[in-house]
C-alpha cells in the first residue's frame, strides 16, 4: 500500500468513526451520517481483502478495534448477558468475519448502511443488523447502541471495511447461492450428518468440550444453539453456508471452508435436518415480514 493509499484509508476509518458517534450522540440522523452513499457504487464487485491485524493503529481507536475483534471471537464469554446459546459470532461468520462465503463482515460497515431489509420491513443501521444476530443467531439480547461494546464492534467492522467504497459489491459476500428449487430429502439428511457432521458437531447435535469445558464444535441443535428466527434456521440459507463451509477445513489463519465437499442436493438434505431438530423459539418473529415476502423455507 503507498502513503497515499495508506493516508485514504486512514481517512476513511477517521470518517466511519466520527460519524459513527455522532449518530450515537443523536447529533446526526442515521440517513445523514450516509454521506458518502452518493458516490456511485462501482459497477464490478470489489476484490476480498482482509487487512492485516498488525496493521491496526497503535492508538485508542486501535484498541477499540481489537476489543470489537474479541467480542467476535469470544461472544458468549465476553458477553453471557446477551448471548443465550453458547455461539460466538465467528461460529458462523468465519475467521471472525474474514472468510469469504462465510458472511464475511468485510463491506459491512456504518458507510454501508441503512439497508433494506425485508424482514424488519424497513431500512436497518449496522447495528440494527448485529442485534438482529444477537436475538437470533446468539438466543439472546440487543446491546445499547450507545454501549462501549457496541461501539467496539462497530469500530473493527469499519476497520475490517476501510478499503471497501461505500455500498460497494464485496466478491465473496455473504454465503452465496444454493438452488432453491431442489427439494430436501431429510432422511439422507440424517444418513448424512452420521457420515460427515456428527464427528465434530456429535451424534447428538449438541457440540464438543475440549477438557477445559470450552466448545471446540459448537452445537446445531437444542437449548444451546440458534433460535428459530435465526436465518441459519433456513433451509436454503444453511445449506448455503453448508455448501461452502461444511465440513470445515483449517488454513493457516484458521478456520476455512472446504467448499464442494457436499453437492447442492447432500447440502440441502443436510441442512433439512440439523435445521429442523428443536431449537429456541423466537416469539417476536410474529413481527418478521410485515409487507409480505417471507421466503418458503422460513420456519413459521
Ligand atoms: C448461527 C450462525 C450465526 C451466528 C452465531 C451469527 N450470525 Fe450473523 N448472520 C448469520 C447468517 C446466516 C446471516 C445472513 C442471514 C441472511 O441473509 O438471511 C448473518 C448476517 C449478519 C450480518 C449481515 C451480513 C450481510 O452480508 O448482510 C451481520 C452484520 C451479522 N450477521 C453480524 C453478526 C454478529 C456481530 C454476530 C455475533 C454477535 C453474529 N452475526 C452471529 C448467521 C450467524
Ligand atoms: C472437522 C470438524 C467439523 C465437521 C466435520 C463439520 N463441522 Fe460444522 N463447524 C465446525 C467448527 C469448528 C465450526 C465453528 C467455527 C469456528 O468457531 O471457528 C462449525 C460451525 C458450523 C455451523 C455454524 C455454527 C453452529 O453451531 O450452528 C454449522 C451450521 C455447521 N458447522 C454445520 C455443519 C454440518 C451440517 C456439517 C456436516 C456436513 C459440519 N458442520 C461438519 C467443525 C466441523
Amino acid at each position: 500500500m503507498t502513503s497515499e493509499q495508506l493516508k485514504m484509508k486512514k481517512m476513511r476509518i477517521m470518517r466511519h468513526t466520527l460519524m459513527a458517534g455522532l449518530v450515537i450522540m443523536g447529533l446526526v440522523p442515521p440517513a445523514l451520517a450516509q454521506t458518502p452513499t452518493q458516490e456511485t457504487p462501482p459497477a464490478a464487485p470489489v476484490k476480498f481483502l482482509v487487512p492485516r491485524l498488525a496493521d491496526i493503529p497503535d492508538d485508542a481507536n486501535g484498541k477499540q478495534i481489537l476489543y470489537g475483534r474479541r467480542l467476535v471471537m469470544e461472544t458468549a464469554r465476553l458477553l453471557p448477558s446477551n448471548v443465550g446459546d453458547v455461539l460466538n459470532c465467528t461460529s458462523c461468520h468465519l475467521g471472525g468475519g474474514t472468510v469469504a462465503g462465510a458472511s464475511p463482515f468485510i463491506g459491512q460497515s456504518s458507510a454501508s448502511y441503512p439497508r433494506d431489509n425485508p424482514r424488519a420491513g424497513h431500512k436497518v443501521t449496522l447495528e440494527d443488523r448485529i442485534n438482529g444476530c444477537f436475538q437470533r443467531s446468539m438466543n439472546g439480547k440487543p446491546l445499547a447502541n450507545d454501549s462501549a461494546e457496541m461501539k467496539a464492534m462497530v469500530a473493527y467492522f469499519n476497520w475490517l471495511s476501510a478499503d471497501v467504497p461505500p455500498h460497494a459489491k464485496v466478491e465473496g459476500a455473504g454465503i452465496g447461492k444454493i438452488d432453491k428449487t431442489l427439494v430436501p430429502d431429510a432422511a439422507h439428511g440424517k444418513e448424512l450428518y452420521g457420515t460427515k457432521c456428527a464427528v465434530c458437531h456429535g451424534t447428538d447435535g449438541q457440540g464438543l468440550k475440549n477438557a477445559k469445558g470450552e466448545f471446540v464444535f459448537p452445537p446445531l441443535w437444542g437449548d444451546r444453539s440458534f433460535n428459530v428466527g435465526a436465518g441459519m434456521a433456513r433451509t436454503y440459507t444453511a445449506a448455503a453456508f453448508i455448501k461452502r463451509n461444511m465440513p470445515i477445513g483449517y488454513g493457516l489463519n484458521g478456520p476455512l471452508g472446504q467448499g464442494g465437499a457436499l453437492t447442492e442436493q447432500e447440502a440441502v438434505d443436510v441442512a433439512e435436518y440439523f435445521s429442523h431438530q428443536p431449537r429456541p423459539d423466537f416469539p417476536a418473529k410474529v413481527n418478521d415480514w410485515p409487507n409480505g415476502g417471507k421466503p418458503k423455507d422460513a420456519r413459521y
